[in-house]
């Protein structure tokens, strides 16, 4: 299996990537280190998720050559509307401390992210961005972005597990050219998905764990993944997924997981909050 994946404009971006949703900014620096020692090459912050200074400072200090890490973030909704896109692509590289960001995402498809995503344009012209793209976007949004603007998105990250497997959107994606890449692709280790029997039971047939098979899964469908955690032995056993192959019953068995339902969601209060106050540390 190819451990990367080109983009619609050319720009190669790995499939296995490590995510840093959820992460305070000091423990950042150490589990970033050890993603990058492990060998992921692939970075996945946000602005929402406060911790790209220190995701920024890793790749500095890193003796891995930057031009070997590929490096995502997200604007978040308060700053799509107005000259806010512009500042919020220039407060991202300052943030980071980097020339250019890889791939930079449109967090959610709220506000104005039509002027978001003509600022992500102009930046990727500009050369400060590689690949621009969006997340949590339904596929009927991609489209009118699509038909309405200049740029395609190259990527829509959005919540892919067995129990979610997001078949019909990963088709339509992959047929427009868009890399479909899944975030809480271990189903944010929720809902009884690491003991469920049948993963438990394919992952027994191959001597691998749980939480590989679900990457491989996903992999094997070409969505790209982008796993967590803070554990060192887990941060290594989530990349350690090049050396076996699914077998197509074992595909099938899985995609019979499907529970046609996505799993986070947020009241309307916390939506209130989360889309209306917050603002990343310059
Ligand atoms: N675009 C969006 O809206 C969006 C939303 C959510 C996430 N994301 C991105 O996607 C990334 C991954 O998603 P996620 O963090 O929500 O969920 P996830 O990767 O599916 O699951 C993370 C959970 O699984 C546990 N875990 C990780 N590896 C494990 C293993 N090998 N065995 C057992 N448990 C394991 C982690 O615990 P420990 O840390 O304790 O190991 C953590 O509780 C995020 O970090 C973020 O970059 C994007």
């Amino acid at each position: 299996m190819e451990k990367t994946v080109k983009l619609n404009n050319g720009v190669e971006m790995p499939v296995v990537g490590y995510g840093v949703f959820r992460i305070p900014e000091d423990e950042t620096k150490k589990v970033v280190g050890e993603a990058l020692d492990t060998g992921y090459r692939l970075i996945d912050t946000a602005a929402g998720y406060l911790n790209e200074k220190a995701v920024g400072q890793v790749i500095n200090d890193s003796s891995v050559l930057r031009d070997q890490i590929f490096l995502t973030t997200k604007l978040w909704v308060q700053d799509y509307a107005g000259d806010n896109a512009e500042k919020a692509i220039d407060g991202a590289l300052k943030r980071l401390d980097q020339d250019y960001i890889d791939l930079l995402l449109l967090h959610q498809p709220m506000g104005d992210y039509y002027n978001a995503w003509c600022a992500l344009e102009k930046a990727q012209k500009a050369g400060n961005v590689r690949a621009i793209g969006v997340s949590n976007f339904e596929s009927y949004q991609v489209a009118d972005l699509i038909v309405h603007n200049e740029i395609a998105p190259a990527v829509n990250q959005i919540e892919i597990n067995p129990l979610n497997p997001e078949n019909d959107n990963i088709n339509w994606l992959k047929e427009s050219n868009i890399v479909p890449e899944a975030w809480g692709p271990m189903g944010q280790a929720a809902n009884g998905i690491f003991t469920n029997p049948v993963l438990t039971e394919i992952a027994k047939n191959h001597h691998k764990t749980v939480g590989e098979v679900m990457l491989r899964w996903n992999l094997q469908r070409g969505v790209v993944v982008i796993p967590k955690s803070v554990h060192e032995a887990r941060i290594k056993e989530n990349f350690d997924v090049f050396d076996f192959e699914l077998t197509p019953d074992e595909m099938k068995e899985i995609d019979a997981l499907d529970k046609d339902k996505r799993y986070f969601t947020m009241s309307l209060e916390a939506q209130k909050s989360a889309f209306s106050s917050f603002k990343p540390a310059d």
